[in-house]
């Protein structure tokens, strides 16, 4: 593998707050990720490389479960959260139960701001992300992209379970990548994993996941938002199904590359 001198290593532990050079470190942990096959590896080079505060982002998913398993094996001190919607389904919550019981870690919950679901639904109904893609995007905005960024505020990085053949909008996915909007590396250990691979890892693994993938949910959301796909189906096809394909993204994965762009 790369060498991990390669790495622009951070500022002495001890000055706070922790200076470094986010987008070198990207660049170099990028090559350095591609390079190990392992992904436990993986995550000890993310833990050792970027300082301060490094976020896990998990739905509970299968790709989210196997990157948890490997984190909570290996002890990383990452920030492990969820964001709950409100809207999930009880499976979901019965994966969070079970893999805390598994692992002996708690998983830090997020919630939305009450006042402002309350002012969506009352504007647009319980339902009301069926009837207009502005209202879908706006549910999405509330319950989990503003979530998001809260969760985030500090960190240095933040590690997700995307897949580049999770669909055509991921293919180009990164392993490690500067996030300017949210000034953090942003990081995919599993980006290069084909599906055959992550089944492998949960099996080899005994990792605890969601009921529903074996009721034909590959790829699961909100409750409301989410259906079985059938066979033959794109992977991703079960999400927001109503939609046009190119659309098909909650906020929290295509936001715009630069702060100046965020508008
Ligand atoms: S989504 O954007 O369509 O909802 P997907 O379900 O494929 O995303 O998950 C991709 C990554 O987004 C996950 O690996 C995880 O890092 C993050 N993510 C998605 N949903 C949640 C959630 N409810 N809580 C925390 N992270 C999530
Ligand atoms: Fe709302 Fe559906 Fe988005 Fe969940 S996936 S936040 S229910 S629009």
């Amino acid at each position: 593998m790369t060498r991990p001198s390669a790495i622009p290593q951070p500022a002495a532990a001890a000055s706070q707050p922790f200076s470094f050079d986010g987008p070198a470190v990207a660049a170099a942990l990028d090559v350095a990720l591609a390079a190990e096959p392992c992904l436990g590896a993986r995550l000890r080079s993310i833990a050792n490389h970027i300082p301060g505060r490094v976020a896990f982002s998990t739905s509970l998913g299968i790709e989210d479960q196997a990157v948890f398993a490997a984190i909570a094996t290996a002890d990383l001190p990452f920030d492990v959260f969820t964001l709950d919607t409100g809207r999930h389904f009880p499976e979901t919550l019965e994966t969070l139960e079970a893999t805390e019981a598994r692992y002996g870690r708690r998983i830090r919950i997020t919630f939305p701001v009450a006042a402002e679901v309350e002012a969506l639904v009352a504007r647009d109904g319980i339902m009301g992300f069926r009837n207009a893609i502005e209202n879908r995007k706006a549910c999405c905005d509330i319950r989990k992209v503003r979530p998001l960024n809260t969760a985030l505020a500090g960190a240095n990085g933040w590690i997700t379970g995307l897949r580049r053949d999770q669909s055509a909008g991921r293919a180009h996915v990164p392993f490690a990548e500067w996030d300017a909007a949210q000034g953090l590396i942003k990081l995919n250990p599993i980006a290069d994993w084909s599906l055959a691979t992550l089944e492998a890892y949960i099996k080899d693994n005994a990792v605890p996941i969601n009921a529903l993938h074996r009721q034909g949910f590959p790829s699961i959301g909100c409750q409301p938002c989410t259906r079985a796909i059938r066979p033959g189906e794109d992977i991703r096809a079960g999400r927001w199904w109503w939609e046009n394909e190119d659309g098909k993204e909650c906020g929290l994965h295509n936001r715009p590359k630069h702060k100046d762009a965020d508008a």
